[in-house]
């Protein structure tokens, strides 16, 4: 059975102190989303998310094929981006600091984030807030190597090439490549990453690790390609009672020391959607082609009122992040 929020905080000595009860705020939230204009097709698969989602899963994971289901879709947004239709840099729900913690680890950068366009500052503010899980985030990064598994478009490396100029390489890794960013970037499964044991200090995995079909298989190459002493940092969103085992045990499994608290970020994400997903949605509406496939988009990027959304709202999924570290001394 999987454990229910509670049982994982306590079995990891508690969640972020400062994270806030979620109603209060929820309240608003629905309130404000009920003004979203929906369209039938959107209200319908709205109708069918859960059933569906839990559906795809069982039988994909069934016969071992889980990934197959993300493949073409990320290959479809590379396709747009690379034709420079929807050319979005990022493919997170983004982050909206609410708690004084993050406040504290976005504050540092707020100079050189007013210079990026605001539409992404909340998909940046996912990448900062991940990065400051790491004890020596902001200033003492200097001199190591990071590698991001599945960084999508590359805006999150370009946001740490840009705000953490100290790293020695900022690199990236992923299934779809739309730029290599001058080498930079390269192609390969987060199952079989193409690189040497011990050969970066920090691995970071942003709202990517739902797509995977074999996550221990992950976690161990994210060990095996990490220095002693490295950090593998990581947040993404996962149905109650699916993948519940990935913060609790397989990074164990794996060899991995949880470092800190595992985070609670669902109103973070809330606050973040309320504020952007609209956005981004309506980009996707501006073509035929993309249009056709809105009923998908609409939860796929989080608009308030779809199924995702009250999912994420409700709590029937949890996004958390947490940073897990390679022993020194093997
Ligand atoms: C939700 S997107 C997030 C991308 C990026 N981190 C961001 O925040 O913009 C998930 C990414 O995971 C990649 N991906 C999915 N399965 C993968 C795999 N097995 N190996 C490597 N990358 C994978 C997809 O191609 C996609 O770019």
């Amino acid at each position: 059975m999987a454990p229910s929020n509670r049982t994982e905080e306590l079995a990891h000595g508690g969640i972020d102190d400062d994270v806030q009860p979620v109603t209060a705020d929820v309240t608003n939230k629905n309130a404000s989303s009920n003004e979203t204009q929906k369209t039938s097709s959107v209200k319908f698969w709205d109708k069918s998310f859960s059933l569906l989602w839990q559906s795809i899963f069982n039988v994909f994971s069934a016969i071992g094929l889980y990934g197959m289901f993300w493949r073409p879709v990320y290959a479809y947004l590379a396709l747009l981006h690379r034709k420079g239709v929807t050319p979005l840099r990022f493919m997170n729900y983004g982050f909206a600091a609410i708690t004084e913690g993050d406040e504290k680890a976005l504050a540092h950068k707020r100079a050189i984030l007013k210079e990026e366009p605001e539409d992404e500052h909340t998909n940046i503010n996912l990448y900062e807030r991940t990065l400051a899980l790491h004890p020596l985030h902001p200033h003492k990064l200097d001199g190591l190597d990071l590698l991001e598994i599945s960084c999508g478009h590359g805006g999150g490396l370009q946001w740490i090439e840009r705000a953490h100029p100290t790293l020695k390489s900022v690199r990236g890794m992923d299934m779809t490549i739309v730029d290599t960013m001058g080498g930079k970037v390269f192609q390969g499964n987060a199952y079989n990453v193409p690189l040497a044991d011990e050969s970066v200090d920090i691995v970071l995995n942003v709202e990517s690790s739902h797509c995977y079909d074999d996550q221990p298989r992950f976690l161990r190459n994210c060990y095996r390609i990490l220095r002693p002493g490295g950090y593998f940092l990581w947040t993404d969103i996962r149905p109650v009672g699916i993948f519940a085992d990935f913060w609790i045990n397989d990074p164990v499994d794996a060899g991995f020391e949880l470092v800190g608290p595992i985070l609670d970020w669902n109103e973070q994400i809330v606050k973040s959607l309320d504020q952007k997903s609209k956005l981004v949605f309506s980009k996707f509406s501006e073509h035929w082609y993309t249009r056709m496939f809105n009923f998908f988009w609409a939860t796929f990027w989080g608009l308030p009122n779809t199924g995702m959304y009250r999912s994420i709202v409700d709590r029937k999924f949890l996004y958390r992040a947490a940073a897990w570290k390679k022993p020194a001394v093997q």
